[in-house]
């Protein structure tokens, strides 16, 4: 499908114009970046993994009946999707003390949280995209009331759908960070789950073994991220099982 114009290229991803008003198509690149892109490093294979990944978790999604932007897979890189207005906020939902919240609160990693705990950051990375509450959400405008209702209702379906499906390949689902997109059918307007569902915006550890299945693995130099992608890939059937070349995906119909 021939591409249209860039419109953005962000860390992981580039944005170009789709083959009809109102697409897009997302291409997902092999660099991997960290805390804010000080650390980064391009990682054979990665952009493939998530664009299936993401493909399947979207796709999935939208059976359980969470709107998404995602439309089709167009190729091993490529996706095809709906365009919106991005709400300029990352929700982040958490089901165990991980990463950040672990050490703004001094909870030890891995510790069980009462109940899913939502938070937003406001994204701007010249800021590092700092945490919010609902009051500044408000205050400046990033989204109503009725969205942030919206909002915090995908997220937490968002949840349940996909740490059901992680515990179905023992995995736990530790915390994820979604974004949301604005579409407008006529005068009216919705909310879909929009960027990508990926290792990348999960934390996934193993069930038995507590072994990190995510974009921590980079992170932490923990080891080889294309083995820890290629491992959720592989436990969910989007890759098989005896991938010739680890670095280089095979694709699967
Ligand atoms: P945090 O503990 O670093 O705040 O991350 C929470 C979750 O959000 C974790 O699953 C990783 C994901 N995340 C992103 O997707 N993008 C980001 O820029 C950051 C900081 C975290």
């Amino acid at each position: 499908m021939a591409r249209g114009k860039k419109i953005y290229e962000g860390k992981a991803k580039t944005l170009y114009e789709g083959p009809e008003p109102g697409t897009i198509i997302q291409y997902f690149k092999d660099d991997a970046t960290a805390f804010n892109a000080e650390k980064k490093a391009v990682i054979e294979g990665k952009g493939v993994l998530n664009n299936m990944l993401s493909e399947y978790f979207m796709t999935g999604l939208a059976q359980v009946g969470v709107p998404t932007h995602f439309l089709k897979r167009l190729n091993m890189r490529e996706q095809l999707v709906r365009a919106c207005e991005i709400v300029p906020l990352e929700v982040i939902v958490r089901n165990y003390a991980a990463g950040s919240m672990a050490k703004r609160l001094g909870i030890e990693e891995g510790t069980q949280l009462p109940r899913p705990i939502v938070e937003y950051c406001y994204k701007d990375d010249a800021l590092g995209d700092p945490l919010v509450t609902e009051e500044h959400i408000a205050a400046f405008g990033w989204a109503s009331q009725q969205d942030m209702d919206d909002i915090l209702s995908l997220a937490l379906r968002v949840n349940d759908f996909l740490a059901g499906v992680m515990y179905g390949v023992g995995i736990k689902l530790v915390d994820f960070k979604i974004e949301i997109g604005r579409v407008y059918d006529g005068d009216f307007q919705r909310l879909i789950v929009a960027d990508e569902i990926s290792p990348d915006s999960c934390r996934l550890w193993d069930m038995k073994t507590g072994e990190k299945l995510d974009k921590d693995v980079f992170r932490r130099d923990l080891g080889s991220l294309t083995h820890a992608y290629t491992e959720v890939a592989t436990r969910l059937g989007v890759m098989p099982k005896n991938n010739p070349q680890p670095g280089k995906p095979t694709l699967i119909n």
